[in-house]
Parts: structure tokens; C-alpha cells; sequence
């Protein structure tokens, strides 16, 4: 769509987007709660998890505002959908803090669009507790609108321009069905990692003795260069930390340790065989 084209290239919200940046970067420090609001323990981004309360409480109470004598059902479902949206609201500004500039564009009118719309509903919600339920379901549905244009956004982010996917997904599909070889084992230093090519796809090789893991190089928070990172720990609990934004992966299996990745890094069957390290597919 042109309009969403025109928003990704928006090069004049990079100067507010780059300071909000900052201050959420500020704001949340500890590794264990970004971890949290990241999802890193989830297996995948929390964000989308936890908007789906808020979201179905909004939707429930627009239900309920259409049909007559509800109003003390809609006002704590409403209640509860605008506690809901703090939670989703902290995630959802923490995952956005790490994305490209092209995405931070588009997040940042998503991220307004919502927030406009908790306000309406909060706005809505003091509207019914004094009693003033006919102002309380206009701005209920004026909140609805709004947070509809902020999901439009949200998906768009996610499905057209990849924010919150696993980038380095794609690269198993790119490799070898059958074995393949990728390199001797001798070239491969012990307990460092190097990167190899299986065909055109970089795999990131780490080895002790006869032992090999391979796992996708390319970052799968946002594609950065995991051969580049620095090794962490020591044996088969050694990590890789992504040099872009610091996700960390454990080298034997690929466990996110540590986020803005909330997904393991693709591994990669190794085996060695006559001197050679081959590869193929999961
Ligand atoms: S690219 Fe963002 S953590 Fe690796």
C-alpha cells in the first residue's frame, strides 16, 4: 500500500524515534526484565501474547455497549482491558527499541495510535464510573477505531516488513538436503567459533575435539553476525553474543540465553566423518 510505503521511508520521524529509543533503552535496564518482556523465555515475542486480553476486552465491551442494560458488565470488562494494555504496552515499546529504523517508523504510528486509543478507553472508563455511560460508549467506540488503525500498523510490521520473526529460519530451508561437507575438522580452531558456507548460506561451526554444533550465523533477531560476536562461558555452556543488539545463544543446542531474540538460533545436524565436517537440513 503507497501510504505504509511512504510511512517506512518517513526519514523525518527518525529524530523522535531515535530519542524515544533512547529512553526506553534507559528505562528498562535490567537484563532479567527485558528477558521478561521480550519473551526470551517464551520461545517467542511476549507483545503479541499479551495484547490479546486487552484486545478482547475492547471488542467485548463494544458487544456489550450495542446491546441494551449491560452497562455493569462493559465498565470491569473495560476496567480490565485498560489494566491489561500496561503489560502489553511495556513489551510492545521494548521490542520496538530494537528493530531497524525502516520499522521503528511504522512502530512508532502503531505505538500512537495505541496509545491514543488506551486513552480513549481510559477516558471512557472514568466517563461511565460518574455515571456518564452514553459519553463512556462513544469514546469506547471512538477507542476501537483508533486501536483498529494500530493494529493495521502492527500487522504490517509483522507480516510485510518481518518484525518479530525469526530471520534465520529461512536459512535451513537454503541448506543441503543430503550431507554435505563443509570444511575439515582440522581447519576448525577448538572453542572459538568460525563461520563457514554451506552453498551460499553462513553456518557458525564450534568445536571441542571431535565435537561440532552449527547453528544458522545469521542472527534471527534481526540477521546480525553471529560469527562476529563474542564467545562467553566456557565448554558446551558457551554462548555467542550477537554484536548488533546482544542476543545471546548457547553454542551445543542454540538456546536464546538472552534476548531481544526470543527464539533459539536455528542448529544445524553436524557430524564428522572421515576427517570432514558435513551438514544437511534438519
Ligand atoms: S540482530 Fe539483534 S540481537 Fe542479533
Amino acid at each position: 500500500m503507497p501510504i505504509l510505503n511512504r510511512l517506512e521511508e518517513a526519514r523525518r520521524l527518525d529524530g523522535v524515534s531515535d530519542k524515544l529509543q533512547a529512553a526506553v533503552t534507559a528505562a528498562v535496564r535490567p537484563q532479567r526484565l527485558r528477558d521478561l518482556l521480550h519473551g526470551t523465555w517464551l520461545g517467542h515475542p511476549l507483545h503479541p501474547v499479551l495484547v490479546q486480553l486487552p484486545i478482547s476486552a475492547f471488542v467485548s465491551t463494544a458487544i456489550l455497549d450495542l446491546l441494551p442494560g449491560r452497562r455493569r458488565t462493559a465498565t470491569p470488562l473495560l476496567a480490565t482491558g485498560v489494566a491489561a494494555a500496561v503489560p502489553a504496552v511495556a513489551a510492545g515499546w521494548l521490542d520496538w527499541s530494537q528493530l531497524t529504523r525502516d520499522r521503528r517508523r511504522v512502530g512508532l504510528v502503531h505505538a500512537g495510535a495505541n496509545a491514543i486509543a488506551v486513552g480513549l478507553y481510559a477516558t471512557s472508563l472514568i466517563a461511565r464510573l460518574r455515571g456518564r455511560t452514553a459519553a463512556g460508549k462513544a469514546l469506547g467506540f471512538a477507542g476501537l477505531a483508533v486501536a483498529g488503525t494500530g493494529a493495521y500498523l502492527g500487522g504490517h510490521l509483522s507480516y510485510a516488513q518481518g518484525a518479530g520473526t525469526n530471520h534465520a529460519a529461512p536459512d535451513l530451508d537454503r541448506l543441503p538436503e543430503n550431507w554435505t561437507e563443509v570444511c575439515s575438522l582440522a581447519s576448525v580452531p577448538e572453542r572459538r567459533t568460525v563461520v563457514r558456507l554451506a552453498g551460499d548460506v553462513p553456518i557458525l561451526l564450534y568445536r571441542i575435539g571431535d565435537q561440532v554444533s552449527a547453528l544458522v550465523e545469521r542472527c534471527g533477531h534481526e540477521t546480525g553476525p553471529l560469527g562476529e560476536g563474542e564467545v562467553t562461558g566456557e565448554g558446551w555452556n558457551a554462548c555467542v553474543v550477537c554484536p548488533w543488539h546482544g542476543s545471546t545463544f548457547r553454542l551445543s543446542d542454540g538456546a536464546v540465553m538472552h534476548g531481544p531474540a526470543a527464539n533459539n538460533q536455528p542448529l544445524i545436524p553436524v557430524r564428522v566423518s572421515a576427517g570432514k565436517i558435513e551438514i544437511r537440513q534438519p
